[in-house]
């Protein structure tokens, strides 16, 4: 039997409904209205179309946003200086450094001069050190859409076997710290991999839950998954024109319990994490 699919963007759409209502009260009782800063350095096309779609979401639940463009030879310190600024600005809650940067600017500068109040895509090592002792203060927006995806499917994570493909310090790090807290979506036996491993098949073959975040166009083939495993792709990876996963999706659904497809996946819960993370980081600069 086919694996059920599981709808990013269906769940993605249910969840604004619920922040929105959520960012209504907080405008009602505080009188302020939830602000997003997204800065995009240069004019990679998949960024722009990242950031205009953050903007969209932003508005469509109640929270303001306003777009920082800055040209692709900005130097770092000009960039540092913006920052400073939005850090500054008691208007702005949530600061968004949409990546990569150009080659020129020093990413982790970058990240690290973002207030860690304001650090919705929590990159920032405070929030990074928070994660990692189970106490976070924003949850990363990838992983927290991926073990969203999880509780809404049903897919028990006590005790499982979670193997993540993947080490980026956005998805793969984060998300390993996070499914092996104690809590909802977690509690999970994981095991992470990436380029370097070993016998890799024989590993994901052991996961009840496989997660694909190698950035590597249709990596994960049906004979690399157990059957009735959930598998999650994070994968956002361009394949002669069509945008595909890091998972065979046709192939690894006739074996897989439950997957999800690229794209109407995580994409969308990715941006709807960042709303819930801006209303948090407003909630918090309140009080
Ligand atoms: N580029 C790719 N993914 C992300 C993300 O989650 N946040 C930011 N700021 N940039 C990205």
């Amino acid at each position: 039997m086919p694996a059920h699919i599981i709808d990013g963007k269906a769940l993605a759409e249910k969840l604004r409904v619920e922040i929105a209502s959520d960012v209504s009260t907080f405008v009602n009782e505080t009188g302020v209205t939830p602000h997003l800063a997204a800065v995009l350095v240069g004019d990679d096309p998949a960024s722009a179309v990242y950031v205009r779609n953050k903007e969209r979401a932003c508005a469509n639940v109640g929270i303001g946003s306003t777009l920082h463009r800055l040209a692709s030879e900005t130097t770092q310190a000009e960039l540092l200086e913006l920052i400073h600024q939005l850090n500054a600005d008691d208007s702005v809650h949530g600061i968004l450094v949409q990546l990569p940067l150009p080659a020129q600017i020093h990413e982790k500068a970058v990240l690290d001069a973002v207030s860690a109040l304001k650090d919705v895509d929590a990159f920032h090592p405070e929030n990074v050190g928070l994660i990692v002792q189970g106490r976070p203060r924003f949850l990363p927006c990838t992983p927290c859409g991926v073990q969203q995806m999880l509780i809404h499917q049903g897919v028990q994570t006590a005790g499982a076997h979670a193997v993540v493909i993947g080490r980026s310090e956005i998805v793969g790090k984060p998300l390993v710290n996070m499914l092996m807290q104690k809590g909802e979506a977690a509690n999970a036996t994981v095991t992470v991999c990436h380029s370097r491993t070993r016998d890799l098949n024989d590993i994901t073959r052991q996961a009840d839950i496989l997660i694909a975040a190698i950035g590597l166009p249709l990596f994960v083939k049906a004979d690399m998954v157990k059957p009735g495993a959930a598998v999650i792709d994070v994968g956002i990876n361009r394949l002669d024109g069509k945008l595909v996963g890091d998972v065979d999706f046709d192939q690894v659904r006739e074996v897989a319990g439950a997957i999800s497809p690229v794209p109407g996946g995580v994409g969308p819960m990715t941006i709807t994490m960042l709303l819930r993370n801006t209303l948090t980081a407003a909630t918090l600069l309140r009080k």
